[in-house]
């Protein structure tokens, strides 16, 4: 199958389009960036910052002639129309956007506009493609715990707790607006909070592992800056996450809605446990630091949709975040000097 992933040097677009490369598609990858061998961001190291790169295992897919990669801003009308026209894509994944904590200009330009450009686009095509659109399970905001674990459900009231959830939200009604106006198939699936080795650093467990990877190379002896960790996420691994847009991209008749997480509540402080476990720190360690404004209490997504088209979670906390604490140590020490 011949595939477009938007947002391809982006943390999950990289994954995704390496399963797809692995399951044999020919994909095409589309980012504003020129092309990078790493990820898109910076992550610290010792002070420094250092171009995020590659997980070593996942370079050679990207060398293969299956892959290619164009430069292109979505908001480019013209240029996206382009290179839709004739490419024969089958599938979209679409996974461009700005992330939480972007200036509200870049939310509504990358997460509202770009949306709407892209499914204009799609529309124009003779035979328009699926699309899969990477949504965020922040659209739900605070839910009454008896509505947990969290359907993915329209018909839901919704509170979304803060300007990205806001666009993200925009971009799912743009969709639906969309699929009527233009009959096109766009699936969208809410991703809860997803980990994995490259991971940005605004996240928790990102900025978490740095810490106590820097900690255990000897780099710094510093307190572990974060704030009180008191909630709860749904975490679920990247490659989990790519495995389950790919399902979604590749099934016969996908839910038009659905969650993408792994279905496990796991508290905050749990991630941080486990970080100082599995770095061996024994110091008396605790959380120090200013907490986040607008912050969720629970978070637990409702699985069953994927579940049912045969989706099991393969990797738990534990692995991944072993696997991001190895990532620090071996690939971006390396990548530091
Ligand atoms: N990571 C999570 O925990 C999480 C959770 C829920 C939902 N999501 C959603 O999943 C998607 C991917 O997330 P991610 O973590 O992989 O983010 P990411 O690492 O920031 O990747 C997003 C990519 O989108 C590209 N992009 C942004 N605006 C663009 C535009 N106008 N035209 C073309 N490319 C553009 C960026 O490339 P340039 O830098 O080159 O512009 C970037 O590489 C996002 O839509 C995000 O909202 C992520």
């Amino acid at each position: 199958m011949k595939v477009l992933v938007t947002g391809a040097q982006g943390f999950i677009g990289r994954y995704l389009c390496a399963h797809l490369l692995a399951c044999g598609h020919e994909v095409v990858g589309l980012g504003r960036s020129p092309e990078t061998e790493g990820f898109t961001h910076h992550v610290g190291w010792a002070g420094r910052q250092v171009a995020a790169p590659l997980p070593r295992a996942m370079q050679p897919l990207f060398r293969s002639s299956a892959y290619r990669y164009r430069a292109l801003d979505l908001t480019d009308a013209e240029a996206l129309a382009d290179s839709l026209d004739g490419a024969g894509f089958e599938v979209i994944y679409h996974l461009a956007g700005a992330l939480r904590d972007s200036p509200i200009d870049q939310l509504v330009r990358s997460n509202i506009v770009a949306s709407q450009l892209l499914f204009d686009a799609a529309a124009g095509v003779p035979v328009p493609p699926r699309i899969v659109f990477g949504s965020s399970g922040s659209v739900t905001g605070a839910l009454p715990e008896a509505l947990l674990p969290v359907r993915a459900d329209r018909a839901q009231a919704v509170q979304p707790v803060d300007p990205y959830a806001v666009t993200k939200r925009a971009a799912e009604d743009l969709a639906v607006v969309a699929q009527r106006q233009h009959d096109l198939q766009i699936v969208t699936g809410r991703i809860f909070a997803v980990m994995g080795p490259g991971q940005e650093e605004r996240h928790l467990c990102g900025h978490l592992a740095r810490q106590f990877a820097e900690r255990r190379a000897g780099l710094s002896e510093a307190e572990i800056a974060v704030g009180p960790l008191t909630v709860t996420r749904d975490f679920v691994d990247v490659r989990d996450v790519a495995a389950q847009l790919a399902l979604l991209g590749e099934t016969a008749a996908p839910p038009d809605l659905c969650n993408i997480a792994s279905g496990r509540e796991t508290p905050t402080a749990e991630v941080f446990r486990t970080l100082k476990a599995l770095t061996g720190d024994v110091s008396e360690l605790a959380p120090s630091g200013p907490g986040r404004r607008l912050e969720l209490g629970r978070s637990v997504a409702d699985i069953s949709a994927l579940a049912g088209l045969g989706f099991a979670p393969a990797y738990d906390l534990e692995r991944s975040l072993s696997d991001l604490l190895d990532w620090y140590l071996v690939e971006v020490a390396e990548a530091a000097g």
